[in-house]
């Protein structure tokens, strides 16, 4: 039986459609958010019982998608949460939104995308398309998720059902681009699932770049991932060297934007974090080794965004004494979150940062209205309850030394430039925002 082409074509002409979105997370729910807000029914399915319990109470767990929005939602019947995989069967479009992290040898863990396909193929039926939207290596659809669907379903790609792989590029924290206004690159291998998906896309994305293949879109995105990792490095390269000439590399940084073509700035910090930069470029580093090819440029720049924890120790120590050891110091560290404004602590640089000045002798505290209490970590468990300690004039001054790691805007800087002895500064916060105090302000 061929896929019924014209049924679809004609339910996305009148916008009357149905989707499933897998994932309801940091990617999935704002997805699910900008579907429904523009009419598509959406199915939304998570494995989390304590999300399925604040969706199904009509609230969010998310800054970005309010309560409200996903009440008003549920009650117009456009969305509804479930764990319950048989709902997969009312859906046109089957959109996946699972986690792609690494394994503990730091290679792809697929295991979330292949339960999923597992989970999708036991109700999957014609007629429907299958979306994968993780970040992911070049070859994951065609060489995991489409076997999978197949083997078992029973039914036949490109018959039966259609697939196609869209990344996303959702931005926590940023407000000027939101899910629904970021281009949306689609790429599928079967014209008719390149067709259909690009209009379902343009049902709720204001601007959708097909392109010729799904290996073509899932490799753009780790482009993507990797040019800012390798960005990154090169600033907090640049970074070291211009501190020993005596330059500052943030007014180098300005200058150089100044060009109006060819130039695009990036800044240093502390080191990348977060659930993408950290990660991604290993799933190429992987595919790459297995063509027998190297990705030198990945490694060195994991190699130095790494470095910069010990660049922030040594500038540290240089300027509390020169000795290598903080015993009996104590630091207030700013932002445990690991970039700003959004409460997201995975793979922060400020954890194994916490950590070195911890056995280096300090008495470590933190700062972070977006993250009260570190939440449980594996690799760092002894972080994980601690509270953020509130900053005034009274809990500054015990303080032999801040350390600004992750810049939120809510921070009081005058405050801490004002009543701090000494402030390291991984982000320029104090002198891009103007600020002057009493501080020893050192750039790291
Ligand atoms: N967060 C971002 O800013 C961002 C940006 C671009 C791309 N991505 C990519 O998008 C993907 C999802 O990332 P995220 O940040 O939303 O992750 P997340 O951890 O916030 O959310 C993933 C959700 O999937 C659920 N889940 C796990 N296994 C499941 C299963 N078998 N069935 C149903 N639900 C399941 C989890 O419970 C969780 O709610 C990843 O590949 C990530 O690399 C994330």
């Amino acid at each position: 039986m061929a896929f019924d082409l014209n049924t679809l074509q004609e339910k996305l002409g009148n916008k009357d459609i149905t989707a499933a979105v897998i994932g309801l997370g940091y990617v999935g729910l704002p997805l699910s958010y900008t579907m429904f807000s523009h009419g598509v029914k959406v199915i939304g399915l998570d494995v989390d019982p304590k999300k399925m319990e604040v969706l199904e109470k009509g609230q969010s767990y998310l800054d970005s998608v309010s309560g409200e929005s996903v009440a008003q939602a549920m009650e117009k019947g456009l969305f509804k949460a479930s764990d319950d995989f048989s709902e997969l069967k009312y859906a046109d479009f089957i959109v996946i939104c699972v986690p792609t992290p690494l394994d503990s040898e730091h290679k792809p863990d697929l295991s979330y995308v292949e339960n999923t396909a597992r989970e999708i193929a036991k109700y999957l039926r014609p007629d429907q398309v299958v979306i994968l939207e993780s970040t992911t290596y070049p070859g994951t659809m065609t060489e995991v998720v489409v076997p999978l669907l197949e083997k078992e379903s029973g039914l036949k790609c490109e018959e039966d059902f259609h697939v196609a792989f869209s990344p996303e590029r959702e931005d926590p924290g940023n407000k000027s681009f939101n899910t629904g206004i970021i281009p949306k690159i689609v790429g599928a291998n079967h014209p008719d699932a390149l067709d259909l998906s690009v209009k379902f896309y343009e049902v709720f994305i204001s601007k959708v770049v097909p392109v010729s293949s799904m290996e073509v879109a899932e490799a753009a995105k780790i482009t993507e991932n990797v040019f800012r990792a390798v960005n990154i490095a090169f600033v907090n390269e640049l970074k070291v060297i211009f501190d020993r000439m005596g330059i500052d590399v943030w007014e180098v940084i300005d200058a150089a934007a100044t060009k109006p073509f060819g130039y695009m700035p990036f800044y240093p910090g502390p080191g990348i974090g977060g659930h993408c930069i950290p990660i991604d470029p290993f799933y190429l580093s992987w595919k790459a080794e297995q063509s027998g090819q190297q990705t030198r440029f990945i490694e060195l720049a994991g190699e130095i965004n790494l470095s910069m924890r010990d660049y922030i120790l040594r500038k540290l120590s240089e300027t509390l004494g020169k000795s290598e050891r903080l015993d009996g110091k104590k630091l207030l560290v700013i932002g445990v979150a690991y970039k700003k404004n959004i409460n997201d602590q995975r793979e922060s640089p400020t954890f194994p940062l916490m950590k070195s000045l911890v056995d280096k002798g300090a008495d470590v505290d933190f700062h972070d209205s977006f993250i009260p209490q570190i939440l449980p970590m594996r690799q760092y468990p002894e972080f994980s309850g601690q509270n953020s300690v509130p900053i005034n004039k009274a809990t500054l001054k015990n303080y032999d030394a801040v350390l600004i790691i992750t810049d939120h805007d809510d921070v009081d800087y005058q405050l801490i430039a004002d009543e701090s002895a000494v402030v390291i500064d991984t982000r320029n916060a104090l002198r891009s925002r103007n600020i002057y105090g009493r501080a020893q302000v050192v750039l790291a």
